[in-house]
């Protein structure tokens, strides 16, 4: 079974946790794009969807599907996103696609938090997938020095901006031992918007998808 089988597996899943009448929170990438595939089935359904990039706006606007502005909703009962790598703790390394901080944005602002994602996504350790972090342009310099010192070789993804305008330094071989400690630390660097770690705030709910059926983890 290909990849893209599974993650459309633990998409459709997803489904389930979507309550009538809520705004839901909607992450980025290949996996929430079955996701959002299978959300238009149901669109009537919802008041309407908060999005985490412009990426997903689009996919979101071709499907006919309301998307509002967060500041105008609230908290969320529920965000659905996928992940770079995740952990039976639910921790996650995220931000493959760039939209990490608008991503942990809408994580934070939600009660529940639902991945999706293929069985090649679960990890014992983070950090074979390098780490993305959201960096301000003027910053790149200072930033990159900082996660030398730490361990971690940072590459510039190229060509890319992110949706706020920012660069993406994509950090190979950083040592994540203590994940909720190094995204805090990683935080305080000044220069860095978002670190592509999200074990402060983990998923609560993991739907992973094998080709023996979806597992549904908590941490
Ligand atoms: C985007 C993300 C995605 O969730 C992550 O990259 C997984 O993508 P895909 O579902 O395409 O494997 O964090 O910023």
């Amino acid at each position: 079974m290909s990849s893209d089988e599974l993650k459309k597996r633990a998409a459709e899943a997803a489904l389930a946790y979507v309550e009538d009448l809520e705004v839901v929170g909607i992450g980025t990438g290949s996996t929430v794009g079955y996701f959002i595939a299978a959300l238009s089935r149901i669109k009537h359904r919802l008041d309407g969807v908060v999005s985490s990039s412009e990426a997903t706006t689009q996919q979101l606007k071709a499907c006919k599907i309301p998307v509002l502005d967060l500041n105008a909703v609230g908290p969320l009962a529920l965000y659905v996103d996928g992940a770079d790598e995740v952990t039976r703790h639910l921790q996650m390394i995220k931000g493959g696609g760039g939209a990490l901080t608008r991503e942990k944005i809408i994580a934070a602002a939600s009660e529940q938090f639902v991945c999706i994602a293929d069985q090649s996504k679960l990890v014992d350790v983070l950090g074979a997938f390098p780490l993305p972090v959201e960096v301000i342009p003027m910053a790149r310099s200072h930033v990159g020095r900082e996660l030398l010192k730490r361990g971690g070789q940072p590459v510039l993804r190229e060509n890319f901006m992110t949706d706020n305008g920012n660069l993406i330094l994509d950090v190979y071989n950083l040592p994540i031992l203590e994940p909720a400690k190094l995204e805090a630390e990683l935080n305080n660097i000044a220069g860095i918007v978002t670190v592509g770690l999200f074990a402060l705030r983990p998923a609560n709910v993991l739907l992973l998808g094998t080709a023996d059926g979806v597992q549904t983890l908590h941490p």
